[in-house]
């Protein structure tokens, strides 16, 4: 049986309107074009596939068999034509991402892992700490940022995708390290380095602490993990940080985590965007894919022996 795609189209208007005239008007076509279609159709069939009683015209046995063949692959052809649509879209989109400056420490890896799968997507990263993200959230200036848990008070959509434990840092010859659970109490003979005000490590450090009614003396005040983690290394203080910044140290035995009751303090990273944004499809799809991606990512940032409960 020879069946052109077009005569099975032509079919499909007829059998769906039951009219050659509604069939001809919605393919832009004539009446008679229309029937020779049909017509050149049946002869390849052979059989005929409509019944005419008076004005009227119905499938006959034939007809309902094509129909249902013409329904399948409309329906198919529209389900193709669709994810076409979505991987073009894709394959050519913008995405502006914004990430906290800890969030960077892993959001590379993240990217890379995208760009491979849609390498058409032109990506811009911008890098900054909680405030200048929330900032950049009030002016729309990206399209997805990943950063701390962000103030129910704006108007704000987001995910959790990825635990964020905050852990004390010392060198490895500091009197503490040998210590098990130490009490948060003995924690204020020490100094603490800062990040800066602004930065979500410092706000979640300053709240975990002053609901504990416990005041710790600090020292320098730094405004990036990297010169967080050379000031303690240098013996200028404690520091809090984010355990997915510290894998390096860990490894090269630089750093040491305190064994702290109440430690570490449990946080997430969220994927966020504004409420009622229309994410671009690239927007949408590399937010599937940090949700997605999370899992395997958790694994890969946090040192082993560091992963804990939720
Ligand atoms: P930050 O990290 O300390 O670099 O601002 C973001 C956050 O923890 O919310």
């Amino acid at each position: 049986m020879h069946v052109t795609l077009r005569q099975l189209s032509v079919f499909h208007a007829v059998a769906s309107h039951r009219s050659f005239t509604r069939a001809a008007e919605e393919l832009h076509l004539s009446q008679p074009a229309v029937s020779m279609q049909v017509k050149q159709l049946e002869e390849n069939v052979g059989l005929p596939l409509f019944e005419h009683l008076g004005k009227k015209i119905y499938l006959t046995e034939a007809g309902t068999e094509m129909f249902r063949c013409s329904r399948a692959v409309a329906q198919q052809l529209a389900e193709t034509e669709q994810t076409i649509a979505e991987l073009r879209g894709v394959e050519r989109g913008q995405l502006a991402v914004a990430v906290a400056s800890t969030v960077n420490y892993f959001a590379p890896r993240l990217l890379a892992g995208f760009s491979q799968r849609f390498p058409g997507v032109h990506i811009s990263l911008s890098v900054t700490n909680r405030e200048g993200l929330l900032k950049n959230l009030e002016g729309n200036e990206s399209d997805i940022v990943l950063m701390g848990q962000p103030p129910s008070s704006q108007e704000l959509v987001a995910e959790p995708f990825m635990l964020n434990p905050l852990v004390i840092i010392a060198p490895p010859d500091h009197p503490l390290t040998r210590l098990r659970r130490i009490k948060l109490n003995r924690l204020q003979n020490e100094t603490f380095l800062l990040r800066e005000p602004g930065s979500g490590t410092r706000i979640a450090m300053e709240r975990f602490f002053a609901e504990r009614r416990i005041t710790l003396s600090t020292g320098m005040e730094m405004n990036t993990n990297e010169a967080i983690k050379q000031g303690v290394e240098a013996g200028l203080g404690l520091g809090i940080v984010s355990l997915h910044t510290v894998g390096l140290e860990l490894e090269m035995k630089r750093l040491v985590i305190l064994n702290v009751e109440a430690f570490p303090i449990e946080r997430q990273w969220y994927v966020v965007h504004r409420q009622g944004k229309r994410l671009s499809r690239a927007a949408q799809v590399f937010k599937d894919y940090v949700l997605d991606e999370a899992n395997s990512l958790q694994g890969e940032v946090q040192p082993a022996g560091q992963r804990h409960r939720e």
